[in-house]
């Protein structure tokens, strides 16, 4: 088996657990896929890496699916990393970039944690996975599973957005609308382990999804040119994303592979005037975004605690945010702390307002979730929290048109027989 794969770690007390056998938790709490990084470092350099095609699965080495096994793949390349001067003016920032998640198969980043966990379900001869969901991650394991050959089931809250619905049913999953919130979803895949037969695919709850959401940290370091931006803004449900790139990032410094083009994070300490005691030097900041119907992790962080509490009467348009209780809770304030970053709340009322202001600035089709981080964003930057010459980077993590819920209800109508042209001047 060519791989690169040392072990599997569970992330709660550091328990060596072997690799090669269907994992799900450890304690009731995930497990880290850990990497012999002197072999890869051997094996591989970033030239390579250069060389290879545009996909995610450039990064094989750093991936744990073996090397004579296929991926499941749909294709999903480096998603653009964008220059956004004219919103960056709004927001008064000269360096802002968003990475386009929105472009990927099934359009949002999903796929990357689907195509890693469906890989690796098929080579460990999973023949049937189920999974809850509060929007994408449904019709990405779907779409994947499909791809794969593989018996997929949904569960998601009676009220996930509607073009969400229909996604898993599209790509021939069974799925269900549950009259709960993603957590009573997941008690439903749980119970339902033994009499059905299936794989747990939820959230952190087996190892691989974590490593594909990875690759946006990857990818982002390679599109910088081996450098990282001074704050990173991302929008927190489950936590996967943040967690994934913070240890891909983790990855890339033991590799060695990191230079240092923002030498003011390189130099002793962490040397942002902002980022607290913590912090490590090159290192970007990441700023955890949560909806304020839904902020368990803004709240554990500000109380500085560990553990979130559930979120009582959790509710927000942004679904992909609306997780009340985090089976990794303790990795994305772990890594929040480590960065010397925060966890931040976005208003409710503006996510419709952002995702507008933001989309018709740039071009880009902004989702809910990334509506939230723009909220979080303009009040750093008011507060001088965020300083306008920073590398600022926030991840638009799926597409507006998933969203129809988020959207006007209506538009302004045209009567064909006595156009109103004023109307039309606006
Ligand atoms: C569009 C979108 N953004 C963000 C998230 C939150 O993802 P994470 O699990 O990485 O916190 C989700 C999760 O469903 C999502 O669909």
């Amino acid at each position: 088996m060519a791989h690169f794969v040392s072990h599997l770690e569970a992330a709660i007390d550091g328990t060596v657990l072997p690799f090669g056998t269907v994992a799900n938790l450890h304690n009731g709490r995930p497990i880290w896929v850990r990497y012999d990084l002197d072999r890869v470092r051997g094996a591989v350099t970033p030239a390579d890496i250069a060389a290879r095609p545009p996909t995610l699965w450039r990064y094989r080495e750093l991936l744990p699916l073996p090397a004579e096994a296929e991926p499941v793949t749909l294709g999903e390349g480096m998603t653009p990393l964008l220059h956004c001067p004219r919103l960056g003016k709004q927001l008064g920032l000269s360096n802002l970039y968003v990475k386009d998640e929105s472009q990927l198969p099934t359009g949002s980043f999903k796929s990357r944690g689907m195509t890693a966990a469906v890989s690796m379900a098929k080579w460990l001869g999973v023949k049937r996975v189920a999974l809850p969901t509060a929007g994408n991650a449904g019709g990405a394991a779907a779409a994947y599973a499909a791809r794969a050959g593989i018996e997929c089931f949904v569960f998601m809250p009676h009220d996930t957005p509607v073009v969400n619905q229909f996604e898993p049913h599209l790509y021939g999953a069974k799925a269900f609308r549950v009259n709960g919130l993603i957590n009573d979803c997941g008690k439903i895949v749980k119970d339902g382990t033994d009499r059905m037969g299936w794989f747990d695919l939820s959230t952190l709850k087996e190892p691989y999804r974590l490593e594909g959401k990875k690759t946006m940290g990857l990818e982002l370091a390679e599109q910088m040119g081996w450098t990282l931006p001074d704050t990173i803004f991302y929008p927190t449900g489950g936590g996967t994303g943040l967690i994934g790139m913070w240890k891909a990032f983790a990855e890339l410094r033991e590799l060695g592979w990191l230079s240092s083009a923002n030498p003011e994070r390189q130099r002793g300490g962490n040397a942002h005037p902002l980022a607290g005691a913590q912090g490590s030097p090159g290192m970007p900041r990441l700023i955890s975004c949560q909806a304020e119907g839904c902020a368990p992790i803004a709240r554990a962080f500000e109380r500085g605690e560990r553990f979130a509490e559930l979120f009582p009467n959790a509710h927000t348009v942004a679904s992909g945010l609306r997780v009340p209780v985090a089976v990794g809770d303790f990795m994305i304030l772990d890594a929040i702390r480590a960065s010397g970053g925060t966890a931040e709340v976005g208003a409710e009322a503006r996510i419709g307002e952002w995702m507008r202001r933001a989309s018709s600035a740039e071009g880009i089709s902004v989702c809910p979730e990334t509506a939230v981080c723009f909220d979080v964003l303009e009040r750093m930057v008011a507060a001088g929290r965020v300083k306008p010459d920073e590398r600022v980077v926030v991840f638009n993590t799926g597409a507006a048109p998933k969203y129809l819920e988020a959207l006007p209800a209506d538009l302004p109508r045209i009567d064909k027989d006595g156009i109103d042209w004023s109307l039309i001047a606006g």
